[in-house]
């Protein structure tokens, strides 16, 4: 169990269009394994939170990682992961563990509802336009500041160019 003097991380990591689209008909619009592998990496071992439907389009738990789901629903057990009726209990939970991080991982409502209290944003943007029905919200500069960014092009196997940015909340705005 960590202390209370030992800080945890709650964040959000998301891949988002250039006009915030995260998904669409229920699924990611684009193939990019390279941000796959960059997920995997970041919530290995951690808790990570996410939403019925994310969880559904997933199909099954994520491997390696507490998974954490948040439905209104009573009669929703699945085998392989924890699940919550609001997102307070499943934070609580998260926190039980010894993770230097919990994981915020979607979808749309979750982001929505949860962007105002971590203190962290993993965003993978995908430079391009793309048609959706689910978004990430606007990233607002007076609050968050870019701590970093790497940049990759389009490849053979990722179908568009994209960047690693890591957003943390800016303290000298509070
Ligand atoms: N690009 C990315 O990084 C990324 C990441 C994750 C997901 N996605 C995409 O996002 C889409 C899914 O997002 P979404 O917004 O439709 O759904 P979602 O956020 O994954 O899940 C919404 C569901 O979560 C539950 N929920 C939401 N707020 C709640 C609360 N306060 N208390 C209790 N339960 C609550 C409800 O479940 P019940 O209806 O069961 O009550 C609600 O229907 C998909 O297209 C997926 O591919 C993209």
């Amino acid at each position: 169990m960590k202390n209370n003097s030992e800080k945890v991380f709650l964040a959000h990591i998301v891949a988002a269009s250039e006009n915030n689209v995260i998904g669409a008909n229920g699924d990611m619009p684009w193939h990019l394994p390279n941000d796959f592998k960059y997920f995997k990496n970041k919530t290995w071992g951690m808790p990570v939170i996410m939403g019925r439907k994310s969880y559904e389009a997933l199909k099954e738990s994520l491997p390696g990682r507490i998974n954490i789901v948040i439905t209104k629903k009573t009669d929703f057990h699945p085998k392989d992961a924890l699940v919550f009726n609001n997102i307070e209990d499943a934070i609580t939970k998260a926190k039980e563990s010894d993770a230097k991080e919990i994981f915020i991982i979607g979808g749309g409502e979750i982001f929505k509802q949860t962007i105002d209290i971590v203190s962290r944003i993993y965003l993978t943007r995908v430079h391009a336009t793309i048609e959706g029905d689910t978004y990430y919200p606007e990233i607002n500069k007076n609050i968050w500041k870019l701590v970093s960014a790497q940049s990759f092009p389009a490849d053979d196997k990722n179908n568009y160019p994209y960047t690693f940015e890591v957003w943390e909340k800016n303290i000298d705005a509070s």
